[in-house]
């Protein structure tokens, strides 16, 4: 066998999401496109900012010589102070270049976080549902990941976390806003997080809060999201440019590590190493150049909002159990019916409507709704949605 016994047992847990996406392109093709509602991957149906595309092809016009070069692993020293200037002003920390690394998005900045503190057999207690990436992440890098279920409104449920807790926990690795769910954890319910870590470091042990702030700046409403930063001492955020400037195919996002941890240069220099190991050696460097300066933009909020509002209005009048997303452009409803494979697939042959099973998330029983696709799809998918209400809801 060419594959390794390990990636052949990972692959076969995830290969459904494959057949889907394949059957999902079969689809398109028997029937047109027009005529499908894909609402099964991530991928933001908008365009970057218009002065983003601007300031890229300035960039390229601009003759600095050397530009396409090696670098820092750690990336450019001015696009770091940057970041660190924007990081200062939306915590209220003093961040320094030295507390930011850029990184090849939030996966490539995960990895190599999570091949320098882990140790092998450590433990990264994973709130779910969650981004089932992240098991595939830890495991590479000798970690275990215990999964915790959350609250029934997807809010972390500290028991169960405290619960969770070995000797050889090493780190928490949450994303809020979420994705599947699109819930943000709660000021209350992280400050309880804070609280029981804070136990564990009375008794002697240092569990890190890692942080994936991929839906940052997606969030409706104004709501202001706690300052994770501010609660917790031994904070790394992990974030990226792929969501709030829709880059995903760019690859470009930075690791923030928080002014209270004290051996960040041990960190750093550990991130440095693992980048290297990883071959993904440092963050795109024409992209570092262009995203220092838009730290304080984001795509147009309002869009993704008026999506939410429509599909969530219609999915519950339709009669589905759902928590209203707070940000990202993710609805992770109530499966009708206990199997909720099976009720995907339904979606599918009746109303050609595509959404993931919640299993790939780490949660039976639900399903995810990505609603970052044009508006005309969501609208189109809405009577779909109401016809299958009907049927399946009692
Ligand atoms: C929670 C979460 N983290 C990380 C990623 C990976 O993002 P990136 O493109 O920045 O690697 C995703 C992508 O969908 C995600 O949903």
């Amino acid at each position: 066998m060419i594959v390794s016994h390990k990636i052949k047992q990972q692959m076969e847990e995830t290969g459904w999401i494959r057949r889907m996406f394949e059957e999902g392109i079969g689809m398109k093709k028997r029937y047109g496109d027009e005529n499908v509602f894909d609402f099964s991957l991530g991928n933001p149906d908008v365009e970057p900012p218009q002065q983003l595309k601007q300031s890229l092809i300035d960039t390229l016009n601009r003759p600095d010589v050397g530009m396409h070069r090696y670098m820092p692993n750690c990336g450019l020293d001015d696009v770091r102070k940057e970041i660190a200037a924007y990081l200062t002003e939306y915590y209220g920390m003093p961040f320094t270049a030295q507390h930011t690394y850029m990184t090849a998005g939030s996966a490539g900045g995960l990895n190599i976080l999570l091949k320098s503190i882990l140790n092998m057999g450590d433990e990264v207690i994973v709130p779910t549902p969650y981004f089932m990436e992240f098991k595939y992440y830890i495991e590479s890098h000798g970690g275990v990941a215990r999964l915790v279920n959350t609250r029934d409104d997807f809010q972390l449920d500290i028991q169960k976390i405290e619960d969770a807790i070995t000797p050889k926990t090493r780190a928490i690795l949450i994303n809020s806003p979420n994705n599947p769910t699109g819930v943000i954890y709660s000021e209350s319910v992280l400050r309880e997080l804070a609280e029981l870590l804070y136990k564990y470091r009375g008794q002697g042990k240092k569990i890190y809060l890692i942080s994936d702030d991929a839906y940052k700046k997606l969030i409706y409403e104004n709501i202001q999201p706690p300052n994770i930063f501010s609660i917790y001492d031994l904070v790394i955020s992990v974030t990226s440019h792929s969501k709030d400037l829709a880059l995903p195919g760019e690859r470009i996002g930075y690791i923030a590590i928080s002014p209270e941890i004290k051996d960040v240069d041990m960190l750093i220099s550990g991130l440095m190493f693992s980048s290297r190991a990883l071959g993904f050696v440092n963050a795109p460097a024409l992209f570092q150049r262009v995203v220092g300066k838009f730290q304080r933009n984001s795509v147009d909020i309002n869009e993704y909002q008026k999506k939410r509002d429509v599909l969530y209005n219609a999915l519950v009048e339709a009669g589905f159990e759902c928590i209203k997303p707070m940000g990202a452009f993710y609805i992770f409803p109530k499966s009708p019916i206990d199997n909720e494979l099976e009720f995907v697939k339904i979606l599918q042959e009746k109303e050609h409507i595509l959404a993931v099973p919640g299993r790939g998330f780490g949660k039976e029983g639900f399903f995810r709704i990505a609603y970052c696709v044009p508006f005309e799809k969501v609208l189109g998918a809405l009577d779909g949605f109401r016809r299958i209400g009907k049927e399946y809801i009692k």
